[in-house]
């Protein structure tokens, strides 16, 4: 079992020796650190490379420059996921997480937490040396990813965290979209999203007392962004999908209206040309635009997506006798039917027809 403690730098010359050394001093089995520095203008980079003829165990990825918290994380998984690590942490630089509770984490993994975080917001947990906005931003940004997104972890942003390198691997970390601190809430939705299991493990949060710290206004800004995002793109295909189905009934129209009127071409025969016309721009669309389906299956597809179509046909006209029948007016069973027809369109072609074998597809 490998360990690896990713721990992102910029500007940290003050605190990453003394953090190597602690942490080392766990003597814990197999545990190799990895810094990612950011070109820090302190040459923070300068100090680690000296240490690494100390520490064996000690690797260090230098980028061009300051690319952002969430993006250092991503390269840091990447590395770690091709050298078949087990168990991957991430770690602040500044002595805000305490070497001393890299164990607990580790314990919670193994024992079978795809995520185990570090937080300040279960029993025990706690904040010091924060000021009131602080304080405020780190609540809101909290609760406003519970209410829009769902979030049950009650410390979706903490950063000291130790992941499975099993439920990483399932993730696919190209589409993740923060770059900076929103990362944290992005990875916990996912997690959450797939079903993963997270545990929260009490910690003791100390602000820091050397350095600054990088959390500045256009991270938080990205933060509402990434939260929006997110909650837009849990409804991305449904919203695709009924501009979709809106295209195909206009074209239905009006090439119905077109042959009748225009071409004089019997009612029933052009209605079912217009229909035709209706389901061809949709599946072309819904493969392409909506489920964004490469897969070269056309045919097989498309004969899928007419017989849904089809059923959902006769599910309109069925519905339609029905609520009628019992007394609904037509108006109201349409909106009705339109619902139901759509829900059971939208979900066979999701789950059915278009639905992607792809062991990366858990995610979005
Ligand atoms: N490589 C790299 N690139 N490292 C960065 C960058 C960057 O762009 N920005 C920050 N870091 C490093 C810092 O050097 C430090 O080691 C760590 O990331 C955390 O940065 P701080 O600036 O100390 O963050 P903070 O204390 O304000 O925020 C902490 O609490 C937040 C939640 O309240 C962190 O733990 C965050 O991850 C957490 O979301
Ligand atoms: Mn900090």
């Amino acid at each position: 079992m490998k360990t690896l403690i990713i721990i992102p730098t910029y500007n940290e010359k003050q605190n990453i020796k003394k953090l190597l050394k602690e942490i080392n001093q766990l003597k814990l089995k197999n545990l190799d650190i990895l810094i990612i520095d950011d070109n820090s203008p302190d040459k923070t980079a300068e100090i680690v490379a000296k240490l690494q003829q100390k520490y064996q165990n000690l690797f260090l990825i230098k980028r061009s420059g300051k690319l952002g918290l969430g993006s250092a994380y991503i390269t840091g998984f990447n590395w770690a996921i091709k050298r078949d690590y087990d168990y991957i942490f991430e770690m602040d630089a500044d002595f805000s997480h305490a070497p001393k509770d890299i164990p607990r984490l580790l314990n919670a993994a193994q024992s079978g937490a795809d995520l185990a975080i570090g937080s300040r917001r279960v029993k025990g947990g706690k904040i010091i040396g924060w000021n009131w906005q602080r304080h405020l931003s780190s609540f809101g940004a909290n609760k406003l990813a519970k209410i829009l997104l769902g979030l049950k972890t009650r410390d979706a942003t903490a950063g000291f965290r130790c992941f499975r390198a099993q439920a990483l691997k399932k993730l696919d970390l190209n589409k993740i979209k923060s770059n900076g601190y929103a990362f944290q809430e992005e990875m916990v939705y996912l997690f959450e999203k797939n079903n993963f299991k997270i545990k929260e493990v009490p910690v003791t949060f100390k602000d820091r007392a050397q350095g600054k710290s990088k959390l500045g206004k256009k991270q938080i800004l990205e933060f509402f962004q990434v939260i929006f995002m997110l909650k837009f793109f849990k409804y991305k295909k449904i919203i695709k999908f009924c501009v979709v189905g809106i295209s195909g009934a206009i074209i239905d129209f009006t090439a119905l209206i077109c042959l009748v009127e225009l071409f004089s071409v019997p009612i029933l025969i052009a209605n079912g040309f217009a229909f035709s016309l209706a389901v061809i721009n949709n599946f072309i669309w819904n493969k392409t635009w909506t489920f964004r389906n490469t897969e070269k299956k056309y045919l097989k597809q498309f004969s899928q997506f007419v017989i849904i179509a089809l059923i959902g046909l006769s599910l309109n006209i069925l519905l339609m006798h029905l609520f009628v029948s019992i007394g609904l007016h037509y108006t109201l069973a349409k909106i009705i039917i339109v619902f139901i027809v759509g829900a059971w369109n939208f979900l066979t072609n999701k789950y059915w027809t278009f639905k992607l074998n792809n062991n990366k597809s858990v995610q979005f």
